[in-house]
């Protein structure tokens, strides 16, 4: 498979990298379906992220994360947008591979905490000074950047995140599959301190 129609492409990247305003436009421009995890978990919970994170805490979250990447599985010849978190623990990043071409959307941590700031409530920033929210940062890079695919967000509108990924989706071949069909996932790993 090099890319084609069954391929989904996946975003991921930090909170403030417009993995959701970049997804979307970019369905529209491909004429693909956009799918959201974090609209997947907030469907079939029925309630907003920040109140299952205040409500349940951060391991439930993960848990509903698990089971998202699980029904991503079925996804033919989507965009995906992944959440800040999401592929940063044990086998994630992997099983987001086996299923589609993943793109780390990727920026200057600056430039991502600002937009991060303005735009809604995210409660991985709740509690966190702006040092804690860098380190988190710092360590969630050595994951992204197991994409198949990075741009740097970090001087681009959406417009122009866009067209770059088209471009290096056009430039991309995708590799032989070495992982499995069926993503198996280890539960714990990634961040480990943080929940
Ligand atoms: C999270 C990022 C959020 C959302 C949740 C946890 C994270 O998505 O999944 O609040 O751990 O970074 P965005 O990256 O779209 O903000």
């Amino acid at each position: 498979m090099t890319g084609g129609m069954t391929d989904n492409v996946i975003l991921v990247g930090f909170m403030g990298a417009g993995k959701s305003s970049v997804g979307r436009i970019l369905a529209t421009r491909l004429g693909r379906c956009f799918v959201e995890t974090d609209e997947m978990i907030t469907a079939k919970e029925g309630r907003p992220i920040p109140e299952i994170f205040a409500e349940q805490g951060e391991a439930r979250f993960r848990a509903l994360e698990d089971e998202a990447v699980r029904l991503l599985a079925l996804k033919r010849g989507d965009v995906i947008a992944t959440g800040g978190g999401l592929p940063c623990r044990g086998g994630r990043l992997e099983a987001l591979r086996a299923i589609g071409t993943v793109v780390w959307l990727s920026g200057d941590f600056a430039t991502l905490y600002e937009r991060a700031l303005r735009g809604g409530d995210r409660p991985m920033l709740h509690g966190r000074t702006r040092e804690q929210a860098e380190a988190l940062y710092e360590a969630r890079k050595s994951f992204y950047s197991r994409a198949d695919l990075a741009v740097d967000t970090t001087t681009l509108n959406p417009d122009q995140v866009v067209a770059e990924v088209q471009k290096a989706l056009r430039g991309w071949a995708r590799p032989p599959q070495h992982w499995p069909p069926h993503p198996t996932l280890s539960p714990s790993g990634g961040e480990g301190t943080l929940s």
